[in-house]
């Protein structure tokens, strides 16, 4: 049987940079995990890239109950609709089937909020949850078979080999600048046949019906251009959604590997009524991530035009029907 974690404590946890274990963040703490720039929050983790702020707006402040209106918790619930009400694609009862005298075990990467790990453990509740993030921003009260910690998923895991069934990460490909470099360690912490799923949104725009999108969106198109290359320039990241099944084979590690999109409609253009609701509701969450994104565009060569870029794709959500953001997942089994 797979043992959790190196330091024999059945709950897979040692004392340290445990949520339980973060009472408070106290007034001189904080600028070891949050900085302040232009009235939004960002992290401020050494060498970490992750451009987004983190505030409330964005996400929620730690501490606080999850804040239904925040653009992270507001996706979560949108892209659960999107994949027909599932919290994930692959094989997940499956490999989550109860055993007798085993215990099962899923971490997410990045877990943020914690919106997905909290879902999860309501449907598994004989299932063990980990949520990592590099800042405590997840509830400081989660129920009994969840447990945050705070991590930098770019160093290695605190888990045994071969100790968890299930890893899974959502909107993380900010976070890491080499994606392909945390394959190997996420296949050392999964079991064999263990499931990794993942789920990324394109960093293009495109059109439903597959119509040229620099005739029908050319600011939409112009916006995430600017995102894509200040991203990369700025701050090393680049935008691999739709290549994490190629990184995946090439680990050579992980095998039955699914890939689908998705495509979010943008607006309330979609004639089915249940799409149409959809679209309309993920419009608000797009002009939000425009509205973040600001403050990525001021930090590179768009600067001048940041204002522009992120008003011209907020204009164009608004008044182009057929726009949709592609939500790209994989899912594969542990070889
Ligand atoms: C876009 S959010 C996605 C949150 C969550 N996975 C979801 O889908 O709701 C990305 C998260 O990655 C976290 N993050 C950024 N860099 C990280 C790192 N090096 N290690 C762990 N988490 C990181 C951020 O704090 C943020 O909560």
């Amino acid at each position: 049987m797979p043992h959790p974690h190196d330091d024999g404590d059945e709950d897979g946890r040692s004392d340290s940079d445990m949520s339980e274990g973060i009472v408070e963040l106290s007034a001189d703490e904080i600028p070891e995990y949050f900085q302040e720039r232009g009235g939004r929050l960002f992290h401020s983790h050494g060498s970490c890239p992750y451009p987004l702020p983190v505030d409330a707006e964005e996400q929620q402040v730690s501490g606080t109950p999850p804040d239904p209106d925040s653009r992270q918790n507001g996706l979560h619930q949108l892209l659960r609709r999107l994949l027909g009400g599932e919290l994930a694609v692959g094989p997940v009862r499956e490999v989550l089937a109860a055993l007798p005298g085993e215990q099962r075990r899923v971490l997410d990467l990045g877990t943020g909020t914690g919106s997905w790990v909290l879902d999860m453990a309501r449907e598994y509740p004989d299932v063990r949850f980990y949520g990592v993030d590099i800042v405590p921003i997840a509830t400081r009260y989660p129920p009994r078979n969840v447990l945050f910690e705070m991590h930098d998923i770019k160093e290695q895991f605190r888990y045994d080999t071969g100790a968890i069934d299930m890893v899974h990460a959502r909107s993380v490909t900010m976070a890491i600048r080499d994606y392909g470099a945390l394959l190997p360690e996420i296949a050392r912490v999964l079991r064999r046949g263990g499931l990794f799923v993942s789920c990324e949104w394109g960093r293009r725009p495109a059109m439903a019906d597959g119509s040229d999108v620099a005739a029908r969106a050319p600011r939409a198109l112009a916006f995430f251009d600017a995102v894509r290359s200040t991203l990369l320039e700025r701050r090393g990241i680049q935008t691999v959604a739709d290549r994490i099944p190629q990184l995946l084979a090439d680990s050579g590690k992980f095998t039955h590997i699914v890939a689908r999109t998705y495509h979010m409609p943008i607006g309330d253009w979609p004639d089915n009524p249940e799409m149409r609701e959809l679209g309309r509701e993920y419009r608000e969450m797009v002009e939000l991530y425009a509205r973040s994104m600001r403050a990525v565009l001021l930090d590179g060569r768009w600067a001048a035009h940041a204002d522009d870029l992120v008003q011209g794709y907020i204009d164009e959500i608004w008044s182009v029907p057929g726009l949709v953001s592609i939500c790209h997942t994989v899912y594969a089994r542990r070889g």
